[in-house]
């Protein structure tokens, strides 16, 4: 049984924490917030759904006391600000960076062997700035992005074609933006039938288009960016690391050649595990994808300049 640190017990951080502790496979989930008794006050909150949801994880929050969460096995870092409705993720690197730079040296002053999970936005150019600045090995640290736009794309895969969501399978690599991130349509599948063979050309488009503006749609919806989806993709995240899962997920990892591309964080499947990034997967990517994963990278590496 591990214990997993949740920095930030805003909307995605207090979701991540509860979808945490329903799984079941976490002893301790520590949520720290900055605002005075916020992080408690989720926690206890939290606590007091143990006996109704029917799990025995502790959640315990604490005010920006980082000895609170040292050993911990997995770090998640959601502190920052999220998006208002026309904004994009982009616009929130100046503050966002700065917090998680401090976030990252706090948490591992305390839990040094930790792997970190960062989920703040630009989350692409965030999870470069906290490898860069901690000088961790490559595997330790993974972004978030590529399991929740995943998780859109078959939500939209499947109203398009009918079907229970259990029938179908589907990935998004690239960036983690509207413009950035790639829907595999191509690979996209109902039962292992490619989804081309259900749906026109003009179909996957439409879908492909969905998935892409699906944070910014429910922004717009919600009036801030979106939490029951990200945090249960942060929960799978997470459960796969922690109980040795290796299960093949999208995630924003180091690139060292792969794709063609190095010294850039972008999603690409990975095999996550007790190692934290057990493996990167190359898939056969056609011209087409090719293309768009070069300048998804370009726009990636734009954003990660402004860090400068
Ligand atoms: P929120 O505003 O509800 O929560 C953020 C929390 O961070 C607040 O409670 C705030 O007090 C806290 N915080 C700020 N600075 C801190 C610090 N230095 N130390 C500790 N806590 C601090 O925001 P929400 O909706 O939870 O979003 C959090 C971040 O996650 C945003 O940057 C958002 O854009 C990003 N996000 C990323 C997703 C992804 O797929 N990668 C999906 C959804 C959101
Ligand atoms: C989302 O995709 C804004 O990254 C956030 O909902």
């Amino acid at each position: 049984m591990s214990k997993i640190t949740v920095i930030g017990a805003g909307n995605v951080g207090a979701s991540c924490a509860e979808y945490i502790a329903m799984k079941n496979f976490a002893a301790e989930v520590v949520l720290l917030d900055i605002k005075e008794g916020f992080a408690e006050g989720k926690a206890m909150d939290l606590m007091q759904t143990q006996s109704l949801n029917g799990f025995d994880t502790k959640i315990t929050g604490t005010t920006g006391d980082y000895s609170k969460t040292a050993g911990s096995d997995v770090c998640v870092i959601t502190s920052g600000i999220p998006r208002k409705p026309g904004m994009t993720r982009e616009e929130l690197i100046g503050i966002n960076a700065g917090i998680v730079k401090m976030v990252t040296s706090n948490l591992l002053e305390h839990s040094p062997n930790t792997i970190i999970v960062v989920v703040s936005n630009p989350m692409d150019t965030m999870t470069y700035l906290a490898l860069k600045n901690s000088g961790l090995p490559k595997n330790r640290i993974i972004g978030m992005g590529g399991a929740l736009d995943s998780a859109r794309f078959k939500y939209f895969m499947a109203t398009a074609l009918n079907s229970p969501i259990s029938d179908v399978d589907g990935m998004v690599i690239g960036g983690h933006g509207d413009t950035t991130m790639i829907p595999l349509t191509r690979l996209s599948s109902k039962c292992g039938v490619p989804a081309s063979h259900f749906l026109s050309a003009d179909e996957l488009e439409s879908v492909k288009g969905s998935t892409m503006v699906g944070g910014a749609t429910l922004t717009g919806l919600l009036g801030t960016s979106a939490w029951y989806a990200p945090g249960a993709a942060v929960s799978t995240v997470v459960q796969s690391i922690v109980c040795d899962q290796h299960k093949m997920i999208p995630s924003c990892v180091m690139l060292d050649g792969q794709y063609g591309l190095s010294d850039i964080c972008i999603g690409v499947p990975t095999i996550l595990g007790a190692n934290g990034v057990e493996e990167i997967i190359e898939l056969d990517l056609n011209s087409e994808e090719k293309e768009a994963m070069m300048a998804s990278a370009e726009k990636v590496r734009a954003v990660n300049a402004l860090l400068n």
